[in-house]
C-alpha cells in the first residue's frame, strides 16, 4: 500500500536527516501521478527540494558567520549611481574570482558604495558556497595581534586561508603602528595566490604609504593584492548625504564649490 511505504519514506528520510523528503514525497507522488511522471522524474524532483532547502539553509549560515556589518545585496544597489562599475562587478557575482584566488579592490570616497558593494559579494560568495568573513582592516590587525600574542599567527593565518574570501573594510581610516603594519602584510602574504580578498579603501594607492608608515611595505603589499586582482573606482558623493545641500552640512568642508550655495 503506498501509505506503507510513505511511512517507510518517513523513516528512511529521517535515518538519512533529510526532512524534506518526508515533507514532500506524498504531494509530490500526486503530482506525478497526475501528470504522469516517470519513476526518475519524481525521484529527481523529490531530491531537489531537499537539496536546495539544504544549499538555502548552509548560505544562511555562511551569511550569518561572515560577521557582515549589515545585510547588502547586489539587488538593493543602485546603479545609476555607479553605471561604470556594473559591468565589473556582475561579472564578479558569478564567483570565478576565488577558484582563480583573484582579489577585489574597491577604492572611492566615503559614503559611494564600498562596503556595500564588498557586503553584496561576500553574500553572493555564501550563497555560492564559499566560507567568508568580514572586518574592518583594524579588526583584522586586533585579531592577528591578539594571535600573535598567544604565539598562535601561524595556525591562525592557516585557519583563516581555509576560507576563499575574507574581506578587509575600511583600509586606511586608521593609520597603523609597525607591528601592525606588518601584521597586515603577513595576511596579505598568507593569500597571496591561494585565495582572494576584497579590500576597500578611501584612498588611492598613493595613500597607502602613510596607512602602513613605510613606503616600501606598502608598495610590497600592494604588488601583491593588485597582481591578480580586479580594482574599481566608485565616484561621486556620498550616498549618505544624497538630497541634502551641501550648506545645510556645517561640519563638511567642500574645497572648492564656491562660498554661493
Ligand atoms: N549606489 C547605491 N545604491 C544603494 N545604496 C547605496 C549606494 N551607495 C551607497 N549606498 C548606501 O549608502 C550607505 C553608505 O554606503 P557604504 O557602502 O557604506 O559607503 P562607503 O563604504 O563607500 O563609505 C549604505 O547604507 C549603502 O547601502
Ligand atoms: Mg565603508
Amino acid at each position: 500500500m503506498a501509505s506503507d511505504s510513505l511511512k517507510q519514506v518517513a523513516f528512511l528520510a529521517s535515518a538519512l536527516k533529510a526532512p524534506r523528503i518526508t515533507e514532500c514525497s506524498k504531494r509530490l507522488a500526486e503530482t506525478a501521478r497526475d501528470a504522469g511522471w516517470t519513476h526518475e522524474d519524481y525521484l529527481a524532483a523529490v531530491l531537489e527540494r531537499e537539496v536546495s532547502a539544504r544549499q538555502a539553509s548552509g548560505a544562511e549560515l555562511r551569511i550569518r558567520a561572515a560577521g557582515l556589518p549589515a545585510r547588502k545585496t547586489l539587488e538593493d544597489f543602485d546603479w545609476d549611481l555607479q553605471g561604470s562599475v556594473r559591468h565589473s562587478v556582475m561579472s564578479l557575482a558569478s564567483g570565478a574570482y576565488l577558484s582563480e584566488a583573484r582579489n577585489v579592490v574597491l577604492l572611492g570616497p566615503p559614503g559611494t558604495g564600498k562596503t556595500h558593494l564588498a557586503t553584496a559579494l561576500a553574500v553572493q560568495a555564501a550563497r555560492q558556497g564559499s566560507r567568508v568573513l568580514f572586518a574592518s582592516a583594524s579588526e583584522w590587525v586586533t585579531r592577528l595581534s591578539d594571535a600573535h600574542q598567544l604565539g598562535r599567527l601561524s595556525p591562525e593565518l592557516s585557519r583563516l586561508a581555509r576560507y576563499p574570501l575574507l574581506v578587509i573594510d575600511e583600509v586606511g581610516y586608521l593609520p597603523f603602528e609597525q607591528e601592525a603594519a606588518n601584521l597586515f602584510f603577513q595576511l596579505v602574504s598568507s593569500r597571496y595566490e591561494r585565495a582572494s580578498l576584497i579590500l576597500t579603501s578611501n584612498l588611492a594607492f598613493s595613500g597607502w604609504g602613510g596607512v602602513f608608515g613605510d613606503q616600501v611595505v606598502a608598495a610590497a603589499m600592494i604588488d601583491r593584492i593588485v597582481h591578480h586582482a580586479d580594482v574599481l573606482t566608485l565616484k561621486g558623493a556620498s550616498y549618505r548625504l544624497r538630497g541634502r545641500r551641501n550648506d545645510s552640512l556645517p561640519s563638511v568642508t567642500l574645497t572648492g564649490s564656491g562660498s554661493e550655495g
